[in-house]
């Protein structure tokens, strides 16, 4: 028993218990010896949509959504992103340390060797027509790539894994590529290992040398969705791959999750939204028609952060950088005005409703030439490293098990089948 614990009274038995906390936590399961007789189930917890649950012990993502903290194993989001790469930073991520070079070199060789996708995924990617959804293409692909790996099952093995996660940092890039290059029935092009990883990218994208200033930003942004603890999306990738699925399977899973509009298609539904309001004369209305129900201010808002995203801010500046390149997105003016005016308004400052990190990202990732289909896509190449490294994780947890939650049912007790005549 941990020197801190916690008494509890069952004020129906007036039975009293004591459980050990630990890291601000009691464990769930001890709630379960306290029932009332002794075949009772005991009792459980309810949190739908785990508002108050750890579902795991982690040492790579800290966030102090109070204060707008984010830190990747310690390093404040804002010196990666000022000095390091996104290779350097998924290394980070997944090893726990920053690479001295001879890491770095060889961690990156791994990626750049493997970043070539297989035929079969080609061919997947070439099934489908211009008016796909981009992101169910490549949620499609990555789920393909399983097929393409049956080596990628042996998920006990830790040098294999590190194989499927050098293979899969690298393809996500390719295949966001790829199916881009499909939709616009453009030839593809090979990855080219003496670019960055953002640099090799964009070469593949847009088929030219990207300008360093954007090569830099698309770096940037990957650094900055790189991982974000126990989202939508990461949680999936833990639960489904805690089935000890494939790498593969379970990371389209975890796009999949990414996909939904109130997690990283978000950034796509902003663009859509400030093409909507159109001017900054058509703000205040649209703010009204966001405090009467009747839509979301997208980008605004977290589940974590009361305060404002420190992605955000970063993503802000970086916005001023790109636009110094490819002119201003003219619809820059109308994000600005709307942060303005939802900072200051009761409604969003009693809710604590701060941009996120997908309220500016759209903006940028437009005026550098990618489709808004696309932009669920990017996030999901940075995220990858993320969603990685928190399998790997949890892979070598002990106390990992196949993610089950239980319910409280409230249906019908037992009853008897009742034959088609008799129904009315
Ligand atoms: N616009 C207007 N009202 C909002 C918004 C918003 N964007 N977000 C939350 N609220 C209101 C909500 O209506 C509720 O009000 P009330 O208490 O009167 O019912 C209150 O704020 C709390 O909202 P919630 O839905 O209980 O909060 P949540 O923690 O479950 O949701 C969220 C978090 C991110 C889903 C939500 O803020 C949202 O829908 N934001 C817009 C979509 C978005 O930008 N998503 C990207 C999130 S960051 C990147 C990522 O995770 O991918």
């Amino acid at each position: 028993m941990s020197n801190e614990t916690i008494t509890i009274t069952d004020n129906r038995t007036g039975k009293t218990f004591e459980l050990p906390i630990e890291n601000e936590t009691i464990k769930a399961i001890g709630l379960r010896q306290i029932k009332v007789k002794d075949d009772d189930f005991g009792l459980m917890t309810y949190d739908p949509a785990y508002m108050n649950t750890a579902a795991c012990k982690s040492s790579i993502t800290f966030i102090d959504g109070d204060i707008g903290i984010l830190n990747y194993r310690g390093i404040p989001i804002a010196q990666l992103a000022e000095h390091g790469a996104y290779l350097e930073t998924a290394y980070l991520l997944l090893y726990g340390e920053l690479p001295n070079p001879t890491q770095l070199k060889a961690w990156t060789d791994a990626i750049h060797l493997n970043m070539a996708v297989p035929e079969a995924a080609i061919n997947v990617i070439k099934a489908f027509g211009p008016n796909a959804h981009l992101m169910g293409v490549f949620q499609a692909v990555i789920a393909a790539l399983s097929t393409c790996y049956p080596d990628s099952k042996k998920v006990h093995d830790q040098a294999n894994r590190e194989h499927q996660i050098h293979r899969l940092i690298g393809q996500v890039a390719t295949v966001g590529a790829y199916i881009y290059r499909n939709q616009k029935g453009l030839p593809f092009i090979a990855p080219n290992p003496e670019l960055s990883f953002a640099g090799s990218f964009l070469n593949m994208m847009f088929g030219k040398a990207p300008h360093p200033a954007l090569e830099h930003a698309m770096e940037i942004l990957f650094i900055l969705h790189a991982d974000h603890e126990q989202n939508c999306s990461t949680s999936t990738m833990r639960l489904v791959s805690s089935a000890d699925t494939d790498p593969y399977a379970s990371l389209s899973a975890a796009a999949a999750a990414l996909y939904g509009p109130l997690h990283g298609g978000a950034n796509e539904a902003v663009l859509k939204m400030l093409a909507n309001i159109g001017s900054v004369g058509n703000i205040p209305a649209f703010i009204e028609s966001v405090k009467k129900g009747e839509g979301r201010l997208m980008g605004f808002g977290h589940r974590v952060y009361k305060n404002y995203d420190p992605r955000a801010r970063i993503i802000k500046k970086t916005a001023y950088e790109v636009f110094e390149v490819t002119g201003k997105n003219p619809l820059l003016d109308v994000a600005i005005e709307l942060e303005q005016i939802a900072l200051h308004d009761e409604y969003f400052v009693k809710r604590k409703l701060y941009p996120n990190v997908d309220f500016y990202s759209g903006l940028i990732y437009q005026a550098m030439g990618f489709p808004e289909e696309f932009f669920t896509v990017l996030f999901a190449i940075g995220r990858t490293s993320g969603w990685l490294a928190q399998w790997n994780e949890m892979m070598n947890d002990k106390d990992q098990k196949i993610g089950r939650p239980r319910q409280i049912f409230l249906g019908h007790g037992e009853r008897d089948y009742v034959d088609m005549k008799q129904r009315v």
